[in-house]
């Protein structure tokens, strides 16, 4: 074996031509997937405190952001709504409803900016009086069966509206495979799947639901559905079922904390993995910079790339347009 003097590693570093001949990852903006928060109403922007630098945008600005995001090279954009409260229920109808935000935003970007991808979250929560993702019983746990029930037909709303990907963040068994059948006798074939495989019971989740406005509203948390942090295993057996049910691609869900489990999922499937680098994640760096402990465009290129290395498609990712900037210099 070749050493010292010989070997020198730090060769290939010494310039920033060759560190970039010799970078074995690259992140791109086709890599990123920018979630934005919808909320009703003309001409609004409303900064959410939560999430220093991110906003809720109204139906007719959030096609500007999807054109800003398109022209710098970004795949594809996230939705997530904002419903008025007296639009949720016990059951979350509002979810079925064609003329709901989500499904107006969907019309109105697909028909003014056709070439980014549009995908859209299935699950109660934005719904919902009571912050859950599903349907409760009387002693107020999530029922499985009847909730997949409502979230096909949601999934069918989106699709008719013409969402690209449907995303289930809602972890009820089975749902995977009931949401693709449906899809495929609906005639929508080609509208992906793109399954919250692994998501985990996580503390990191605070901001988004002040985002879609049902952090108050929660009642208790979510461990009887979203999984135990405490487990690995589980999240490849989670991911194994949701392929055999359709999905065209899997999420791990938070990002950072959980890159051992895109590495396990990757290694286990070789299928394509996201990650979701949530909104605890992003306000963390944020708190970061605003207490001056760091520099924001280093650690948000940085973690991107953390994911690219550990092995995914891409990320979902609050920085992304930010990060997009940074890649077009
Ligand atoms: C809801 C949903 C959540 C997120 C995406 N979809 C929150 C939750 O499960 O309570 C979190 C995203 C983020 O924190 O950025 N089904």
């Amino acid at each position: 074996m070749s050493r010292y003097p010989a070997l020198r590693l730090r060769r290939t570093r010494a310039t920033a031509w060759s560190r970039r001949l010799h970078a074995e990852t690259v992140l791109t903006p086709a890599d990123l997937i920018w979630p934005l928060f919808i909320c009703e109403g003309q001409g609004v922007e409303e900064p959410i405190t939560a999430l220093p630098g991110v906003s809720r945008w109204s139906v007719d600005t959030i096609v500007a952001r999807a054109r800003e995001a398109r022209d710098l090279g970004i795949a594809c954009i996230a939705l997530f709504p904002n419903t008025p409260p007296t639009l949720r229920t016990d059951d979350g109808r509002e979810a079925l409803n064609a003329d709901n935000l989500v499904c107006r935003a969907i019309r109105a970007l697909k028909a003014a900016v056709p070439d980014i991808g549009v995908l859209t979250d299935v699950a109660l929560d934005p719904y919902t009086i009571h912050g859950h993702d599903g349907l409760l019983d009387p002693a107020g746990y999530v029922v499985n069966d009847a909730t997949a029930d409502m979230l096909v037909r949601q999934a069918l709303n989106q699709a008719a509206a013409g969402a690209d990907i449907i995303a289930p963040s809602d972890m009820m068994d089975g749902r995977v495979g009931l949401i693709r059948a449906a899809l495929e006798a609906a005639g929508h074939v080609n509208v992906q799947v793109m399954a919250y495989a692994a998501k985990y019971a996580s503390g990191f989740y605070g901001p988004f639901r002040d985002a879609v406005g049902s952090r108050g509203l929660l009642k208790g948390d979510k461990q009887t559905y979203q999984m135990d942090p405490a487990n690995a295993e589980e999240a490849l057996r989670e991911v194994a079922l949701d392929l055999a049910e359709g999905a065209d691609s899997v999420m791990v869900k938070p990002g950072l904390p959980y890159l051992d489990i895109v590495v396990r999922v990757k290694a286990a499937f070789q299928v394509p993995v996201f990650a979701y680098q949530v909104s605890g994640e992003y306000a963390m760096i944020e708190a970061a910079v605003a207490a001056g402990a760091a520099e924001r465009d280093t650690m948000v290129l940085e973690t991107l790339m953390a994911f690219k290395r550990a092995g995914c498609s891409g990320v979902l990712t609050y920085h992304a347009l930010h990060a997009a900037k940074l890649l077009a210099r």
